[in-house]
């Protein structure tokens, strides 16, 4: 074995490969998905238009988008053997779980659409319609409650919130959900966006890559860790207390979730602007609890630690204060970053190379073979 050879653990700064979907500048603070930086989108944009910058590399016109919203409109209904699969599913079932199932399910409705290649498109427009679906039917079986009708007439966030609410939400609301699906796009060659691009550089179909992005997302380490948030300012309670709690956990070694990131050094753009979204959110409600508290969190954990809020710090209080359930924080990450996934799978395809890197074998070589009666 050669002695040069070095194991990068955890992949941590290897260039894999080049892509043209997203760029993070780690040391700025920017995040730029296909040219355009995300503080712009998120003033400007919808969700649907970045969907679409996603997909087809530039923003749509009127016309484009119009068409692209008719057709994310039109796939809202899900074929019916799907629909009776949910039925079937334990009330119980983790929602991450749930999601990975019926997205592979959906496979068995599209025979045509599973061969990889630039057709791929129309797969990723049903995925992409099909989750708030998919997600809103179970969390309505799992309280017993018959699915809704999808509505053709709302936006793809108003849609979400209606599919898992069962109400229209406020122009606020809807808008808040809208710009925090605009933040989860994409995020360069995180774990699950490369587990999809490594499946699809098999030659493998979309719905296998897409299957693989939500297993591989459902990990605490990587999806989740808004969750987490929630729990701690639940556990925190009050603003005096956050001091005390605080260097009590670091003290222990214990990480505080929404903070710290692989590849910012500053603060991550995308926690910039949902503490903003936060804070509107909770004004209009009337309740800046979660607020103050994470607020004082960050003063707490910089001062302490020297480190920075990620995206995970505060969307958790914008969806608790939507009225959504703290397990389907991830689910929502995955209704946005389908866009991202299915995007980069498709770069895949039109530039595919196998991804088969290598392990430095440190077993033994030279064992050997007993019968086996002989062994202990
Ligand atoms: N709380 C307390 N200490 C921390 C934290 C944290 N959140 N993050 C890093 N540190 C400390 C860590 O203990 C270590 O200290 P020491 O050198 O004294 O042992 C030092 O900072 C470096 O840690 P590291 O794990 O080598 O840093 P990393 O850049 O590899 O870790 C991270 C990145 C995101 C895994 C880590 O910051 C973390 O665990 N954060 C909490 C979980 C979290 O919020 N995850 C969401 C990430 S954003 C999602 C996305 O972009 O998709």
């Amino acid at each position: 074995m050669p002695e040069t050879e070095v194991v990068q653990r955890g992949l941590e700064d290897v260039v894999a490969l080049e892509s043209r979907i997203c760029f993070i500048d780690g040391r700025q603070g920017r995040l730029i998905y296909r040219g355009y930086d995300i503080r712009e989108l998120a003033e400007h944009s919808s969700f649907e238009e970045v969907a679409y910058l996603m997909w087809y590399g530039r923003l749509p016109t009127r016309a484009q988008l119009a068409e692209l919203q008719n057709l994310l409109v039109s796939l809202r209904v899900l074929p019916k053997p799907v629909v009776e699969l949910i039925e079937r599913i334990p009330p119980e079932s983790n929602p991450m779980e749930v999601l990975r199932t019926v997205v592979s399910a959906m496979a068995l409705s599209e025979p045509g659409e599973t061969k990889p290649g630039a057709s791929s498109i129309s797969g990723a427009l049903r995925l992409t319609a099909a989750l708030p679906t998919i997600l809103g039917q179970f969390h309505r079986r799992r309280a017993h409650l018959p699915p809704l009708a999808p509505r053709p007439d709302l936006s793809h966030a108003g849609y979400l919130l209606y599919a898992l609410l069962n109400r229209e939400g406020t122009e606020l609301e809807v808008r808040a959900l809208d710009v925090a699906l605009i933040l989860h796009a994409d995020h360069e060659l995180n774990a699950s966006t490369f587990a999809a691009r490594i499946t699809a550089s098999t030659l493998s179909d979309l719905y296998s890559a897409i299957t693989s992005a939500i297993g591989t997302l459902k990990g605490p380490l990587h999806g989740g860790a808004n969750e987490q948030v929630m729990k701690l300012l639940d556990e925190i309670g009050t603003v005096d207390r956050v001091e005390a709690i605080t260097q009590a956990k670091l003290a222990k070694h214990e990480r505080i979730m929404g903070f710290g990131h692989r590849v910012y050094k500053v603060e991550d753009p995308r926690a910039t602007i949902l503490r903003r979204w936060s804070h509107k959110v909770g004004e209009a409600k009337q309740d800046l609890h979660y607020y103050d508290l994470l607020v004082r969190l960050q003063e707490v954990v910089h001062r302490e630690k020297n480190l920075y809020p990620n995206v995970d710090l505060f969307s958790g209080s914008i969806y608790t204060q939507l009225g959504i359930p703290h397990d389907l924080f991830t689910p929502i990450f995955a209704v946005s970053r389908i866009t991202g996934w299915t995007a980069h799978v498709l770069e895949e395809y039109d530039d595919l190379r196998l991804i088969r890197p290598k392990a430095l074998y440190v077993g033994p070589t030279d064992l050997t073979y007993t019968e086996i009666g002989t062994r202990s």
